[in-house]
């Protein structure tokens, strides 16, 4: 069976962007977006250039740099957000502008106070309106997740008929079970007209920490197209995290889906994002976190240093990380001593190792963590030295 590949369209400067308190300025948009066209990223959307002024201008200057990837730019099915995107696309190699409305009842009557078909009429208005300046108009139906599944057939087969090329599904409010969520996009495969010309895209959100799960759910039925963000940064809970994604497919080769990211640069991305918005990377974040490919416990620490793979599924150095790292602390048992006291430069004889090893344990019952300083003093104060 051929592989297919799953095109990956990162949101971290325009969904990412909305996490409160971590606003980024043109100069670090700018930096951002050319280290994800420089990853592989095959989209990269840039901004909701009607919502500021600084917004419409760094779609604009992205718009400029960007060699590879196509550039998006967010608007509502509304006219001037449209005629206001497609200004500031319009040095891009690759334009997209990406338009849509709320597809939901509650959406529907609660957010739009109107009917369906009334959304509907919308809906067509701005992808045909989109599609008078860029040949590519992506069409998001908000809260796809929550959306009866007859009707969102319906405003896709009319959004196909005026022009849309990608059919974004988001779950919005992260509400979506994977078999679900998957269940959505296969149903519009088989009932929605003229979808086999167009990419289904997932758009998941994380409040039920499923948005991966439901994205790859999404991929596995048929979509093309994952939207998601470095760290799985975003509204509330977040995005879907780019870095899982990629991996996933890596570490899941059966599903005969790849993407075209550089993994070995998700590391370094994720701690430019990081930094350049003052967020902080969980410690147990799935593959970029500090702790992805740390080992802390006795047992889990022998069977790393006996053979990587007893305790881990890929290899650091996929994801740019140098290696994995045996913890210190007071579950670490005599093999994670001698591994890192070897490191160090002391080569420990059973012997010394035993007696070492007393002393290492009262020093990591009083310090949380055991450093390479540390262990020097360790041996050096047991007086092994002529020994060594
Ligand atoms: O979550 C969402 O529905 C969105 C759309 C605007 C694409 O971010
Ligand atoms: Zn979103």
């Amino acid at each position: 069976m051929n592989r297919e590949k799953v095109q990956i369209f990162d949101t971290t400067l325009r969904d990412g962007e909305q996490v409160p308190g971590c606003k980024l300025d043109t100069k670090q948009k700018l930096v951002i977006a050319e280290r994800l066209d420089g990853m592989g990223v095959d989209v990269i959307e840039a901004g909701f250039p009607v919502s500021s002024p600084g917004d419409f201008l760094s779609v604009s200057e992205i718009s400029k740099i960007v060699k590879n990837a196509t550039v998006c730019g967010l608007t509502r099915a509304v006219k001037n957000d449209i005629d206001v995107a497609a200004a500031a696309l319009k040095h891009a190699k690759r334009p997209r502008i990406h338009t849509g409305i709320g597809t939901s009842q509650s959406h529907i009557i609660h957010k739009l106070n109107t009917t369906p078909e009334d959304i509907i009429a919308r809906a067509v208005f701005a992808v045909a309106h989109a599609k008078t300046y860029v040949e590519d108009v992506e069409f998001y139906a908000e809260d796809a997740g929550r959306t009866d599944n007859a009707f969102l057939a319906r405003v896709c087969e009319e959004v196909i008929k005026a022009g849309a090329t990608v059919l974004n599904i988001p779950d919005t409010t992260g509400y979506c079970l994977p078999h679900e969520y998957g269940e959505k996009i296969k149903y519009l495969k088989e009932n929605v007209k003229g979808i086999e010309n167009v990419t289904i895209s997932c758009h998941c959100h994380n409040d039920l920490g499923m948005a991966t799960a439901n994205s790859i759910a999404g991929a596995m039925n048929g979509a093309r197209q994952i939207e998601c963000t470095i760290n799985g940064i975003g509204e509330r809970a977040g995005n879907t995290a780019l870095e899982e994604v990629v991996m996933i497919f890596k570490q899941h080769p059966y599903l005969n889906l790849y993407t075209d990211i550089d993994a070995k640069q998700l590391n370094e991305m994720s701690r430019l994002v990081s930094d350049s918005m003052g967020m902080m990377v969980q410690p147990n974040k799935a593959i970029v976190g500090s702790n992805a490919f740390a080992h802390s416990s006795g047992i889990h620490q022998d069977g790393v240093i006996k053979n990587r793979e007893t305790y881990e599924i890929m290899d650091p150095l996929e994801v740019g990380v140098n290696e994995s790292s045996i913890i210190l602390t007071a579950r670490s048992g005599r093999a994670a001593l001698a591994y890192r006291a070897k490191k160090v430069g002391y080569e420990l004889t059973k012997v010394q190792l035993d007696l070492v090893y007393v002393e290492f344990l009262k020093y990591a019952d009083i310090k949380k963590e055991v450093m390479d300083d540390d262990i020097h003093q360790i041996i050096e104060a047991s007086n092994l030295q002529d020994d060594l």
